[in-house]
This record gives C-alpha cells, sequence and structure tokens, in this order.
C-alpha cells in the first residue's frame, strides 16, 4: 500500500491485483460461465439512487444492530471464503481480528486454513461455521461437533452448490492451490489440492430440505440457509424452520444466468415477512450499498472478495481498512438521508420507480 491510505474498496481490489499471483486473483475475482451475475450483482447496486432527508435532528449515527441474539457493531459480516491463507500466511486469523476490531461476525468457510480452535483464539466476535454437506455424513458431523465445541455461534449451510460452477478462468488457467494451502479442519486428501477435485467427490448433488432437519437434530446452533433466491424457496426455509436466510448467487460462482441478489431481495423479504433474519451477499462494495441492501429488506449483509483484497493487500491492518471504510461510509450515509441507525434504513430511503409515496 502506498503513504496514503486506501479511502474506496476498489482501492484495495488494486493493491490485491498487483499482490497476487495471477491465477489466485482470477480464482477469487472469478465467476461462472461469462460472468454475467457477477457484473449483475455491482450494477444493481449502481442503480440505487438514495433520498435524502434534511432537518432530521439527528446528531450522531449508531451504526450497532441485534441479530440472533448478539450485538454486531453494524449491520455487515464477513461471507465465507476458502482458503484465505492463500492469500496471507496468517490467513483467517488475521480476517477474525480484523473482524473483531468492529464488533462483525465471520463466517468461516468449510475450507478455510485454519484451525477452529486458532480462529476462536483469536475471535473477539462472533464466528460461524458455514458448511457444504458432504456425501459422507460423518465427516459433515465431525465438522460441526468440532467447531460447536470449539466455541462457534451458528451454522450456515451452504445451499447452492450441487457442484462447482462451471469457472471458466480456472479452467483456462489450470488452477491448482498451492501445496501449502490445505483446509485444515478437514482430512488430509490428495483430492484437496484442487478445488474442482474436491468439489466434484464429496459434495452431495442430490441435497434435499430434510437436511435442515438432520442439522438440527445433531447440533442446538442456529442455521442459516445460505444461496436463496426465490420466494418460494425463501417460505420453504422458513416453513424447515431456518433461523435466518442468506439471499446470495455465491459472488456469481455458481448460476451464471442467476438474478443479482439486490432485485430478489425484496420478495424474499416479503415472503419471510419478518419470520427469520434475512441477509444478502454479493456485491456489495460500500457504505451505501449496505444501506441499500437495508432498505430493499435486508437485516444485515455479508461482505466477500474484498476482505480477500484487503487481506492480500495488507493482512490484518488491510482487512480492518476494508471494514473502516465500509464503517465511515454508513456513518455517512446515515448523517446525509437524515438516519440515526439502520432500523430508520426502510424503502423511504429509496429514490425513485422503488419508492412507496410518503
Ligand atoms: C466464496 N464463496 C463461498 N461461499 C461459501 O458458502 N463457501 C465457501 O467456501 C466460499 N468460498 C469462496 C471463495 C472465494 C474466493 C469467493 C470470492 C467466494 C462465496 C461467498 O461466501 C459470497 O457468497 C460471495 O463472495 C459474496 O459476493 P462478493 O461480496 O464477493 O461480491
Amino acid at each position: 500500500l502506498g503513504e496514503t491510505p486506501p479511502a474506496l474498496l476498489a482501492e484495495y481490489a488494486e493493491a490485491a491485483r498487483a499482490a497476487l499471483d495471477p491465477g489466485i486473483w482470477d480464482f477469487i475475482c472469478g465467476g461462472a460461465g461469462d460472468e454475467r451475475a457477477v457484473a449483475r450483482n455491482t450494477a444493481a447496486f449502481e442503480a440505487v439512487r438514495l433520498a435524502p432527508r434534511v432537518l432530521t435532528g439527528v446528531g450522531a449515527a449508531d451504526l450497532s444492530v441485534r441479530l440472533f441474539g448478539q450485538s454486531w457493531g453494524m449491520p455487515v459480516a464477513v461471507a465465507p471464503m476458502a482458503h484465505h491463507t492463500m492469500v496471507h500466511p496468517e490467513g483467517e486469523v488475521a480476517t477474525v481480528r480484523a473482524a473483531g476490531r468492529f464488533g462483525v461476525p465471520t463466517v468461516v468457510s468449510t475450507f478455510a486454513g485454519r484451525t477452529f480452535e486458532e480462529l476462536v483464539a483469536a475471535a473477539t466476535s462472533p464466528l460461524w461455521l458455514q458448511l457444504y454437506c458432504f456425501r459422507d455424513r460423518g465427516l459433515t458431523r465431525e465438522l460441526v461437533e468440532r467447531a460447536t465445541a470449539a466455541g462457534f455461534a451458528g451454522l450456515v449451510l451452504t445451499v447452492d452448490v450441487p457442484q462447482l460452477g462451471r469457472r471458466l478462468r480456472d479452467v483456462r488457467n489450470a488452477f491448482r492451490l498451492p501445496d501449502d494451502v490445505r483446509p485444515v479442519n478437514l482430512p488430509v486428501s490428495e483430492a484437496y489440492s484442487s478445488t474442482d477435485v474436491h468439489a466434484r467427490s464429496d459434495l452431495d448433488p442430490a441435497l434435499d430440505w430434510s437436511v435442515v432437519d438432520w442439522l438440527r437434530s445433531i447440533c442446538p446452533l442456529p442455521v442459516l440457509l445460505k444461496g436463496i433466491l426465490t420466494p418460494a424457496d425463501a417460505a420453504r426455509a422458513v416453513e424447515a424452520e431456518a433461523d435466518g436466510i442468506i439471499v446470495s448467487n455465491h459472488g456469481g460462482r455458481q448460476l451464471d444466468a442467476a438474478p443479482a441478489t439486490l432485485d430478489a431481495l425484496p420478495t424474499v423479504a416479503e415472503a419471510v415477512d419478518g419470520r427469520c433474519p434475512v441477509l444478502l451477499d454479493g456485491g456489495v462494495r460500500a457504505g451505501r450499498d449496505i444501506a441499500a441492501a437495508v432498505a430493499h429488506g435486508a437485516d444485515a449483509v455479508l461482505v466477500g472478495r474484498p476482505v480477500l483484497y484487503g487481506l492480500a493487500a495488507a493482512g490484518e491492518e488491510g482487512a480492518a481498512g476494508v471494514l473502516g471504510i465500509l464503517s465511515e461510509e454508513l456513518t455517512d450515509v446515515l448523517l446525509q438521508t437524515g438516519r440515526r441507525s439502520p432500523a430508520d434504513l426502510d424503502a423511504s430511503l429509496l429514490f425513485g420507480a422503488a419508492a412507496p409515496a410518503v
């Protein structure tokens, strides 16, 4: 990083691009097919305009929210991403420390590069386990039990990966993880040296809704479902007694034809109708995007790639820099729009066709 710290998330992306091996950069920034869903996610946020309200008497913003019985410093969590050790030797330990500085949870990937126990020791904010349900239920159960015993606060079951998406950059680069990057919470196996092979051989493409009951039967922690995009699936998730829903298209890495998550959010939120929290990820790149997501019906967002870019650029300081920019920008948006807290960010914040008559 240069002398002046980045003031926008895009500057961390540039720094990461300069620092990373091109194949690793492609693995992180890329998506499925010709990356339409990746582009859609950010384009949907770029189209949002916010309607300021003036002379509201708001003196100071309070970013904090309460979700799943815990206090969050702002309505943001770190999205689960595999292999943080691929971009920085401290990996997820540095990420978790950065998240702790802002009181935001980290969702730890099944394919994390640091052990659950190391992460709990480093954490000062909640840790959640992102879970891929493997064909091997015994292995899946072991992961859940270890995370629970270590002190994790919840499970995030990823439901949008029947198989790994067609990530053409990785195919063209014949991308392989560096030898020293390993998912240390899984048993060692040759197959794990290639993300493609591990996904094909181990993920269960025939999962159905009974997996939610099964998870409940083996674990007392709250269970969120990540990767819901339709009101029908959202209603089904509530029926299955999911504790939360994450509207996600996996950062555009799975179904290339998927809608932008911001576009999918309102009907999902309507179907859920307050029965459980609704979170969103995909394309959140500024404080204004967090505000837009909340105004469209989200309780909070998850931020993915930008956190890895911060980590790649400057370790814990970089990841914290990314979260710090989001915090400052969200504070600014609240004050500029005359709102005190995220709870005040309702649909009246949206300028134009989407806004109700108030
Ligand atoms: C991911 N994502 C992901 N999701 C998941 O449930 N388990 C995982 O292990 C991973 N791994 C992963 C690695 C990398 C490099 C990326 C970029 C993404 C998806 C992630 O949780 C999230 O849905 C998106 O990244 C959010 O979009 P943005 O913020 O990256 O646009």
